[in-house]
């Protein structure tokens, strides 16, 4: 069995990371080394066989032990231990949760629903990179595979819905602790069903200016949104923005781009990130060929017809969350003309959008 050591598994992605494979069997099948950037001696998960205590994530040679490593530990641990790790001669595969590496020659952003040829083409030409997309990129193209596949797409645009989990477990909180804080600004006046809404709406204004918690989204989320998302660029993008088309790009492994560009905003969701999507087809096609290309794309599309109760009950964060169905819906044509569609792309950020891809890569390196 290989050995597959595992480095920030303790995280929120890290984490989900863990229950898939173990949901999946994966451990059955690989000899885990669980690596710690804190506590290494300390005990090791029960799926540790032979490798019972937690070893040194930063030990480069312990490391070098590996035949293959996933990291969900974030980019400035790739940035620190990748470099060395490769300098001593490692020839392991590396698959990596962080965008630290994404962008490289050698690096392949695995979405195999996706991109299995580029992957496969990759690993025979000896690839040992292995990296996760950005999560709304990743929704993106597992929603929509069928249109790109059949190379029906002229452009995109793209205007994201990204939930708190994109930050990270601290966001998360941060967006809960807001909902709470507002909701007790006003619990009394609510619960006096004569009380005036004005009224009730003016504190909430007030506390959602004073009171609600900004530590890490740096604005208040809850009872609100953000519209920015990650650095700022000279073009006036924000670098989420810009890896739209970078990254959808270099997935498919296109020679000619094709472009994506829209603006990326923050919601008051928890794991769940959409898109509201117009898209321009090379041509004219009917629109239930197009209906019927989506559904094709994979088998984790949940096509959900443009209906009013249909679309509110199935293609919200609600029905999504936790699961590895990507709901596409709200599929119609625009009034700007025939080849111009619209859809709505929802997914769960921290399954297809994180942990599921990096699993998937290490069943392929298995096969
Ligand atoms: N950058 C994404 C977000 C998450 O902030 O929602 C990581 O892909």
């Amino acid at each position: 069995k290989q050995l597959v050591g595992l480095v920030g598994w303790r995280g929120m992605v890290g984490s989900v990371l863990m229950d898939r494979m173990q949901a999946e069997g994966d451990f059955e099948l690989i000899e885990p080394v669980f690596f710690s950037t804190s506590n290494a001696g300390g005990k090791a998960p029960a799926m540790a066989r032979t490798h019972t205590q937690l070893k040194d994530a930063n030990d480069v040679a312990e490391l070098a032990k590996c035949d293959i490593i996933i990291t969900c530990q974030g980019g400035d641990y790739t940035k620190e231990v990748f470099p060395p790790l490769r300098a001593s001669g490692w020839q392991g595969h590396w698959i990596d949760a962080a965008s630290a590496l994404r962008m490289e020659g050698d690096a392949v952003i695995v979405l195999d629903p996706v991109n299995d040829g580029l992957i496969k083409d990759k690993l025979a030409a000896g690839g040992k990179n292995w990296i996760g997309g950005n999560c709304t990129n990743s929704i993106l193209l597992m929603g929509l595979a069928g249109l790109f596949k059949a190379d029906v797409v002229e452009w995109v645009s793209s205007m994201t819905y990204q939930a708190a989990s994109g930050g990270g477990a601290n966001h998360m909180r941060e967006l809960l602790k807001g909902m709470g804080v507002i909701h007790g600004a006003v619990a009394d006046e609510l619960a006096t069903p004569a009380s005036a809404i004005l009224d009730i709406d003016r504190k909430v204004a007030q506390t959602i200016r004073d009171d609600v918690p900004t530590e890490y989204f740096g604005a208040p989320l809850a009872g609100g949104l953000i519209p920015w998302i990650d650095s700022q660029l000279d073009n006036g993008q924000s670098k989420e923005e810009w890896k739209g088309q970078a990254e959808v790009n270099k997935i498919l492994g296109n020679d000619k781009p094709i472009p994506v560009d829209g603006l990326c905003v923050r919601i008051g969701a928890m794991r769940c990130h959409s898109l509201a999507l117009t898209l321009k087809l090379k041509r004219d096609l009917p629109l239930a060929e197009i209906e019927s290309l989506i559904q094709g794309g994979n088998p984790w599309v949940k096509f959900v017809a443009n209906e009013r109760a249909l679309t509110v009950k199935e293609l919200t964060p609600a029905s999504i969350t936790g699961g590895l169905e990507v709901g596409v819906g709200r599929v119609r044509k625009l009034n700007m003309g025939p080849e111009y569609v619209s859809a709505f792309v929802i997914g769960d950020q921290l399954l297809w959008g994180a942990a599921e891809p990096l699993r998937r890569m290490l069943r392929i390196l298995l096969q």
